[in-house]
This record gives C-alpha cells, sequence and structure tokens, in this order.
C-alpha cells in the first residue's frame, strides 16, 4: 500500500451505456445490460467505471442534453436499477464515476422552461439571455456543432446562448443561484455512494464580461471569451470547497484545447484531480481545422506525450486516453486496423498502459473494434457531424456529403457510438431487437467471443497488461524518460524506480525496425510482449511491425 490517492493507481473503463448492452429489447443499451456484464467489467482488471449520461434527457446529444440531474432515463432504467448497479461494481471493489453536464442543460429541464416563460421569475436569470433584433445574434460566436451559438427563442421574445446544441442552453454561471442548484445536484450523487465525476466542458463555464465578439477566423469563434474565461478557477474552487473537499473521490475535467502550461492551475493544489486535455488527438486536424484531417508522425505525437508526461512530473497527474464516445477508434486512427489490427491495438495498449498516469481505456477498445463506414448523411446519428456537415453545405462550403465523406468517415464521432460486439449473433448480441445505431458490418469477427477462443487475442493483451501495471509500482509511478525523440517508427521510454527500470519499446510501423540501444541491457528481461519475445536483451533491438514489449532491468 501507498499513501497514494486511489485514483492514481487505477485504470479506469469508459461505458457509453447507450451503446454497451440492451437487456430489454428496444435497441438502446441499458443499465441492467451493464449488471449483466458485470463480469466481464471485473475480468478486465480495471478499478473503475466511468459511465457516459444516464439522466433523464430527451437524448438530442444522447444525454448531454440533462432535463433532470436528480432522475435516470427510462430508456436506461430506474433509480433502483443504478442503485443496484452501483452495489454490484462496489462488491466488487470497482468504483463508479458519474458524467456531469453543467455547462449547459437541456432545453427541456424545468429551469428553461421556467427561464423562457417567465423573464422575472426565480429562473428567469438562469441562462444567458440577450435581447435584441430577432435577425441579429448578440455577437459572432459559433456552436461547437456548427453555425450560431445563439437561438432566438419566441416565447421570450430573446436569444439565448448555446455553445452546443440549440437543445443545450448554457447555464448563467454569473447567477449565484445556478451556482447553488449544481453545487447541491452533485452532493446528491456524493450522498448515494458515488465515487466521482468527469466534468463534461467544465472549462468553457465563464464567459467574458460584456460577451464581445470573437475572432471571425477563430477554429471555434468566440473561443477566446469561454474557454478557461475570467472567473472559471472561482467557480470550480467553489465546487471543490463546497462538494469535493474532504471526500475520497476523483474529479476529472474534460478541457478542450487546455495547453500544458495552463494545467497545473486545475489539478494538484487546484480544484480537480485530473484533466483531459486533447493535444495528442487533435493533432491530426488539418490546415481547415476539425472537419479537415492531416497525417501527423510519430514524432510529434511522441512530443505531445514527452511535454505532459515531463511537465506532470513533480506535482499534477495524467491522463492518458486514446479513445472516447467523441473520438474516432484508435485502432484505425493511430494503427493498421487492416493488416495488424491485433498488433497494433495490443502495441496502442502498450502506450496506454506503459506512460504514467490514469488510464481511460473505452468500451471496445480492448477488443480492437474499429471505425467503419457512413456512406450518407443519413446514416450518421451523431448531432456534431450532422450540425457541422449542414452548415458546410448551407453556406457552400462543400457543395455534397461525399465531399466531405472520407473526412466524416475519419472523424465522426459516431464511430465510437456503434453497439459494443458481443458475439457474432443478431446485432453482435448487443441487443435482441433494433439497434439504435446499425452495428459495425465487421462484427461476425470481432467481438468478445471470438477474442476468447483466439490464442492471441487483443482482450487477452488488455487483461495481462492490466494486472501486470496494477501491481507494479514503477509502472505506477516510475520516472518517465523519452528515447530516440526524432526516431520515426520506435516508441521507446524507459520507467525508472531507483534502481529498478521498466524498458517500454514500440515499433508503430508496419515494417520490421533495428536500432541500437545502449540503454536495453543484455539481460532484460521481457515481462510482456505481443509477439512471442521471451530472450530478446540488448542492445540490439529489433521489433517486428507493432511489435510491443516491456522489459524490466536493473540500472
Ligand atoms: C463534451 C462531451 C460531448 C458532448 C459535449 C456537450 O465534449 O464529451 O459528447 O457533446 O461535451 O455536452
Amino acid at each position: 500500500m501507498t499513501d497514494r490517492p486511489w485514483w492514481q493507481e487505477a485504470v479506469v473503463y469508459q461505458i457509453y451505456p447507450r451503446s454497451f448492452n440492451d437487456s430489454d429489447g428496444d435497441g438502446i443499451g441499458d443499465l441492467r445490460g451493464i449488471i449483466d456484464q458485470v463480469e466481464y467489467i471485473e475480468a478486465l482488471g480495471i478499478d473503475a467505471v466511468w459511465l457516459s449520461p444516464i439522466y433523464r434527457s430527451p437524448q438530442y446529444d444522447n444525454g448531454y442534453d440533462v432535463a433532470d440531474y436528480r432522475a435516470i432515463d427510462p430508456l436506461f432504467g430506474s433509480m433502483d436499477t443504478f442503485d443496484e448497479l452501483q452495489e454490484t461494481l462496489h462488491d466488487r471493489d470497482i468504483r463508479l464515476i458519474m458524467d456531469m453536464v453543467v455547462n449547459h442543460s437541456s432545453s427541456e429541464h424545468a429551469w428553461f422552461e421556467a427561464s423562457r416563460t417567465d423573464p422575472d421569475g426565480p429562473f428567469g436569470d438562469f441562462y444567458v439571455w440577450r435581447e435584441g433584433d430577432p435577425d441579429q445574434p448578440p455577437n459572432n460566436w459559433e456552436s461547437a456543432f456548427g453555425g450560431p451559438a445563439w437561438t432566438y427563442d419566441d416565447i421570450r421574445g430573446a436569444w439565448y446562448l448555446h455553445l452546443f446544441d440549440v437543445h443545450q442552453p448554457d447555464l448563467n454561471w454569473e447567477n449565484p443561484e445556478v451556482r447553488s442548484a449544481i453545487i447541491e445536484v452533485m452532493g446528491w450523487w456524493f450522498e448515494k455512494g458515488l465515487d466521482g465525476y468527469r466534468m463534461d466542458a467544465v472549462n468553457l463555464l465563464s464567459k467574458s464580461e460584456g460577451l464581445p465578439d470573437g475572432d471571425p477566423n477563430g477554429e471555434w469563434v468566440g473561443q477566446e471569451h469561454f474557454i478557461n474565461g475570467p472567473r472559471l478557477l472561482e467557480f470550480l474552487r467553489m465546487m471543490s470547497d463546497e462538494v469535493f473537499e474532504g471526500t475520497d473521490t476523483m474529479i476529472v475535467g474534460e478541457m478542450p484545447q487546455l495547453d500544458v502550461a495552463e494545467a497545473h492551475a486545475f489539478i494538484g493544489d487546484g480544484p480537480f484531480d485530473l484533466v483531459f486535455p486533447f493535444e495528442h488527438v487533435d493533432l491530426d486536424f488539418g490546415p481547415g481545422g476539425r472537419w479537415d484531417v492531416r497525417p501527423i508522425e510519430l514524432s510529434e505525437l511522441k512530443a505531445v506525450f514527452d511535454k505532459w508526461q515531463r511537465a506532470m512530473a513533480d506535482s499534477g497527474w495524467n491522463t492518458l486516453f486514446f479513445e472516447n464516445h467523441d473520438q474516432p477508434r484508435s485502432v484505425s486512427r493511430f494503427g493498421d486496423a487492416t493488416r495488424y489490427r491485433y498488433e497494433s491495438a495490443t502495441a496502442l495498449a502498450t502506450i496506454l498502459l506503459g506512460l504514467r498516469g490514469t488510464p481511460f481505456i473505452y468500451q471496445g477498445q480492448e477488443i480492437g473494434m474499429t471505425n467503419r463506414t457512413f456512406p450518407s448523411l443519413q446514416s450518421v446519428h451523431d448531432v456534431d457531424t450532422i450540425r457541422n456537415v449542414q452548415a458546410k453545405l448551407d453556406t457552400g462550403e462543400i457543395s455534397s456529403y461525399e465531399e466531405i465523406r472520407p473526412v466524416i468517415e475519419h472523424r465522426s464521432r459516431d464511430n465510437s457510438r456503434t453497439p459494443f460486439q458481443w458475439d457474432d449473433s443478431h446485432a453482435a448480441g448487443f441487443t435482441t431487437g433494433d439497434p439504435w445505431i446499425a452495428v459495425n458490418p465487421n462484427y461476425p469477427e470481432i467481438n468478445v467471443a471470438s477474442e476468447e477462443e483466439r490464442d492471441a487475442s487483443i482482450l487477452d493483451y488488455y487483461r495481462e497488461l492490466i494486472a501486470l501495471r496494477s501491481a507494479d509500482q514503477t509502472l505506477i509511478d516510475g520516472q518517465y524518460e523519452l528515447l530516440a525523440p526524432a526516431h520515426e517508427a520506435l516508441y521507446l521510454f524507459t520507467r525508472t524506480t531507483g534502481t529498478d527500470q521498466r524498458l517500454v519499446a514500440i515499433n508503430l510501423s508496419g515494417e520490421m525496425e533495428t536500432i541500437v540501444l545502449e540503454q536495453l541491457q543484455e539481460d532484460a528481461e521481457v515481462l510482456i510482449g505481443n509477439y512471442d519475445a521471451s530472450a530478446a536483451g540488448g542492445p540490439e533491438l529489433s521489433l517486428a511491425p507493432y511489435e510491443a514489449r516491456i522489459y524490466r532491468q536493473s540500472v
């Protein structure tokens, strides 16, 4: 035992309940479905589950539009089923983290209904309203999902701000009543036994006074006035003092566009335990931004990880992730999903679990689920993709879906939202009904049951690697050092505690690679590898396509 907080030793598994397992045949995953698979989750060896939102919601953004923060959406089950799930996980020493969405609510939340119908009532100031010409939005800010961030509401006769969908009005954090209402909700779930929160889009809470226009050429127009805004830290500190203080919880803030230099303000002695930055997954944005793709070099990816690893060496702690419900599948993006699916998925796993920080694994990543094709805009469900494509069609930036299809197939959030692939039966065993989103056509081949039958499977590798890391203080806490930083095929780094060292060696290319690596000792022992490489000490190191190894040696 160490005196380190539990979440620094934890491996977290993210479940997107809608797409995980459906117990009642309505085509949408649910809480009972998660309970039914708790043994699968336990066998992975993870320490905590993060659930994407299950609160009552009209589901315009699949639950990231909350209509009641204290109720479970009937799509997913009841509060009793929630309690049962929490208890079932706790009985197995697995903690439960929920998503908390407080930058905005649903437009169907009672607060918004009251706010739009009774401007002078107690909720009149709960959202960001501006009066004015119904043809002229109050400023030029854009919604992350494309188009203006303002909608004119005929009922109130005023504009309201929504940094995301029109059904996701931004809460007015300047209003102390809003702050107390949210704080109450957050404390309420802790009393029910919850172990932490993943705070959705939480660096957007504070907007610049006067809501001035943003740079019209910015990647997200207006962002300099709402990302890490003037009162953000104050709001988060208040949350921390009133809700997190003295609890044994994990709080991780999702913070788009966060720079490493800014991160320390939020963690360490800051209000949160962890942040999710996006620098490594934003590397492939092209000159045209998010809806443009460029190839990335391995050296760039290593440089980003290296910067964050070094920045967190003495204070703070990293999150480690390649996937979540907003990101495409990592084996398609950073690996080779056709020729080397097993090898590249396990190589990526070795990076994820080999670096210093808290690893987050997204459902399906552990069986190497891949991106899919989206032949038409009608085959897309994600509000982000649909609205952005529509906005580009409306402005004439593109003339057809086909033009942008390769980008969509690379980037769309639907890639990670297809049903979890359990077996090769109807709808991959996800539902007995009609799934809400089409199953990836490769499910007869890629699924848990077929992984269980293989000699060497991605799933087995994940289980073995998680077990190895969870029991290895050097992999958890050892100091990180990058070797051969400029190499474009090999990712080599060490983790060291005193004289005990792990050397992590990964080939992220489809070719055999050889290097003379002085740091690799002759008697180094392979702890885990995705090829058969029991006696492969240095200094000459040869790695097959996407080969990955973790060595133990003394220094
Ligand atoms: C976060 C969520 C994303 C959601 C958005 C608005 O980025 O991860 O899924 O659409 O916030 O709540």
